[in-house]
């Protein structure tokens, strides 16, 4: 295990009528709120009514973003960036779900920047400062709502990228469950393909001695296998979206990963899929997870092994550890299939023309990967075996 400092300053508030506390919450920070949301959702479902009652009921001067794309894009950060600059914001409120949060996180970190906020995206600037901001998640998916990270795209030149800093870590988090009974089918599976893939992303770590690290991402997995099934019979139990916007929160917030860095290559390789053909985060992350594990099996099996045992169920009896191992990436498989997460980029009518394009733009930063570094053939395997 390596040494570590753990801190998160969020606030999470979780449960059943929460969204009041937006009334202790934003006055500290001052009175002109920018409200930040998507594609109308929440207008939908009436949360947003919800929250410009109680923004009004504590006399907040009131700015709005909406139209916030699922895979973010730069250009609506600069909108963001000019609002707050020129009404000078005072605090930011993003309503939704991962999109909306990172685009608040660009815009809180691009309004105390005096360049343009790609800078800080592509990581030529660092972060120093940011607006403050509180979010209210209505996705359970990303975990954005307690960790300092963001992903970007730059629809001009098709790239996405992921950048962070402690300056945007939200205030708070308010997590109602109820406000994510409308999430629709497809878009909760893929945050529960997202958050087990962020599991995954903690779990091929190149340490020694990180047992309680292991046996907490297990369980996470294993809670959320147990879980995802039952709410998608039942899209509106309270009890099952509890669990699963509990896990998605728990499973990138930093909890699982102390003592030690994770891969994160297959993150890396998914989001040059999504630059090109913006596809959702989580159906490319079950198209390649199962490829990114095969292709590097041999590296460590034994620790692909232990997982088919203690999560998958895979009984290594008479069998080799290699062949425990694939055994465990079938069922990961074959439980991703069983709920409906796509399985070949041909899902989303991706061929191979692209391949070199994406494989460019996942190496832009060279090799990458700290359970095993990809170069740029690996790469290209890992998406030839995702056709
Ligand atoms: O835009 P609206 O109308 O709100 O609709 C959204 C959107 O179409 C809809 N939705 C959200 N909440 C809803 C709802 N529809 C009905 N009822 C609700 N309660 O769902 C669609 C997808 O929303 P989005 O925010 O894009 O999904 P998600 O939370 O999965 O975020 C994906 C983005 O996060 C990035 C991804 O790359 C992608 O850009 N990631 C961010 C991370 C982070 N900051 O830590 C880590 C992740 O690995 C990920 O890369
Ligand atoms: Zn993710």
């Amino acid at each position: 295990m390596q040494n570590f400092t753990y801190w998160n300053p969020t606030k999470l508030i979780f449960g059943r009528n929460q969204l009041e506390q937006l009334k202790n919450e934003i006055p500290q920070y001052g009175n002109k709120v920018l409200l930040v949301y998507g594609g109308g959702s929440i207008k939908r479902s009436g949360l947003y009514d919800r929250v410009v009652k109680y923004l009004q009921e504590i006399g907040a001067d009131i700015h709005e973003l909406s139209g916030v794309e699922p895979n973010p894009r730069l250009s609506t950060v600069h909108k963001g960036v000019e609002i707050c600059k020129k009404e000078k914001i005072d605090f930011i409120l993003a309503v939704g779900g991962g999109s909306v949060i990172d685009c608040t996180k660009a815009i809180a970190a691009g309004a105390k920047y005096d360049g343009d906020a790609w800078d800080l995206v592509t990581k030529k600037a660092a972060a120093e400062d940011a607006l403050p901001f509180g979010t209210v998640l209505t996705l359970a998916a990303t975990g954005s709502e307690m960790n300092a990270g963001s992903v970007i795209t730059n629809w001009e030149t098709n790239e996405k990228y992921g950048w962070g800093s402690p300056a945007v870590f939200p205030r708070f988090s308010i997590l109602e469950p109820e406000n994510t009974f409308t999430v629709p089918r497809d878009q909760t599976i893929y945050g529960i393909v997202d958050m087990m893939s962020h599991v995954f992303e903690h779990y091929f770590h190149p340490e020694e001695n990180t047992l309680l690290q292991d046996r907490m991402c297990e369980s996470l997995l294993i809670t959320v296998m147990e879980t995802a099934p039952k709410l998608l019979e039942d899209l509106e139990n309270y009890e099952h979206r509890a669990t699963i916007l509990y896990c998605g929160t728990m499973a990138l917030n930093g909890m699982l990963s102390m003592g030690y860095r994770g891969d994160w290559a297959t993150h890396n390789i998914e989001h040059a899929v999504s630059a090109v053909y913006d596809i959702p985060h989580g159906g490319g992350l079950a198209i390649l997870f199962p490829n990114w594990m095969k292709h590097n099996l041999k590296v460590k099996p034994e620790r692909f092994a232990q997982l088919a045992v203690r999560v998958f169920g895979v009984n290594p009896e008479g069998k080799t550890v290699e062949e425990t191992a694939l055994e465990g990436i079938e069922k990961l498989r074959e439980f991703w299939n069983s709920i409906g997460a796509p399985a070949h980029l041909a899902d989303y009518d991706i061929d191979d023309s692209q391949l070199d394009v994406m494989a460019d733009k996942a190496m832009v930063n060279g090799e990458f990967g700290n359970f095993k570094k990809l170069n740029r053939e690996d790469v290209l395997a890992i998406y030839r075996a995702s056709l």
